[in-house]
């Protein structure tokens, strides 16, 4: 008499279930979950004044922002009007901007110490160059 004994157990089942997919409902309907959302910076005057602030600090000494010419680095104006990246030829967008200040390339240190507000500020700044 297996399924007496231990068919009770089937019971604590749904609850449990429930539970389960409850946790694992923590967005708005219709929202895709936080991993599948492309990283995409809504512009404010707030966030490119704190960029650029954040480009005087850490990216000017080797990046022009006023100009395509190069110093160390590529000058970055009009970066977000072009589809490929002046030197590497990465396409440009939000996301691959910000790996690339993460990563850095073969002279360009890696900046992993920027994130949240502060790139999506420094990456608002580039897309008004
Ligand atoms: C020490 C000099 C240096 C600093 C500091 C620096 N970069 Fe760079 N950056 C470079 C060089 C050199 C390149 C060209 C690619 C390479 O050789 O790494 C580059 C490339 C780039 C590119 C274009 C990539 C491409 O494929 O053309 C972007 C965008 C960029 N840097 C953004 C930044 C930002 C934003 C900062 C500040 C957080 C920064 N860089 C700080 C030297 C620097």
């Amino acid at each position: 008499m297996t399924l007496v004994r231990y068919g009770w157990l089937l019971l604590l089942l749904p609850p449990a279930w429930l539970l389960a997919s409850a946790a694992g409902a923590h967005q708005e309907p219709g929202q895709a979950p936080a991993q599948a959302r492309p990283y995409v910076v809504q512009t404010t005057p707030e966030l490119v004044r704190e960029g650029r602030g954040v480009f005087r600090r850490l990216c000017a000494t080797c990046h022009s922002a006023q100009t395509t010419r190069s110093k160390v680095g590529p000058g970055l104006k009009g970066l977000f009007q072009r589809k490929l990246t002046p030197v590497m030829g990465h396409p440009v967008n939000d996301a691959s901007i910000r790996d690339h200040i993460h990563q850095g390339g073969k002279k360009m240190p890696a900046f992993p110490e920027i994130k949240g507000r502060q790139m999506d500020a420094l990456i608002a700044y580039l897309k008004s160059l």
